[in-house]
């Protein structure tokens, strides 16, 4: 190998180091924004830490757990439709034009419908057999 031809492989080595360099720190940022995007939740009652989660900690935990907030999902007129039936029935108050604004907005961008929240189904011919299944199935 001549001396230019081993600069050029100097060189060469360089430009892969530094691309491998690059991948490295692009995937490690990728991975700490991920982290931090994943949403913060107050220990007590388990809603996300968003805009207005507190209005929504105090008025929909006077009741029942929060974890009835928390583990339903809706969309904005489904959590209007649940305030409605809890105002009518549930003896829940009436909450003034911009209060009500914060919460309907805080519970859409954090609760919203979700694509598959279930596994799916396993294939029968995988689970144990069923004593108490009929011949037909
Ligand atoms: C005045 C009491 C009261 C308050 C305050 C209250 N709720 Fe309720 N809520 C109820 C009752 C009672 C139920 C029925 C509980 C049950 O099924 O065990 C209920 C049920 C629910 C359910 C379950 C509905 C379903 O279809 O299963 C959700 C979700 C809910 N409340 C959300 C909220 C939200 C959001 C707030 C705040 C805006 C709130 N609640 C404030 C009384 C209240």
């Amino acid at each position: 190998m001549t001396i230019h031809e081993q600069a050029a492989a100097l060189d060469g080595l360089k430009i892969i180091c530094g691309l491998v360099m690059r991948i490295f720190v692009v995937s490690a940022t990728v991975i700490l924004m991920s982290g931090a995007a994943s949403a913060e939740t107050d220990p007590d009652s388990g809603l996300i830490v968003d805009e207005h989660w507190q209005l929504v900690k105090t008025h929909c935990s006077a009741c029942h757990s929060p974890k009835l907030v928390t583990q339903n999902r809706g969309n904005r007129q489904n959590w209007l439709e649940m305030i409605r039936w809890m105002q009518e029935t549930q003896g829940l108050w009436q909450f003034d034009a911009a209060t009500e604004t914060a919460i309907l907005d805080y519970l859409e961008n954090n609760y919203a419908p979700q694509a598959a929240s279930r596994r799916a189904r396993i294939n029968r011919s995988l689970m144990p057999v069923n004593p108490y299944a009929s011949e037909t199935g």
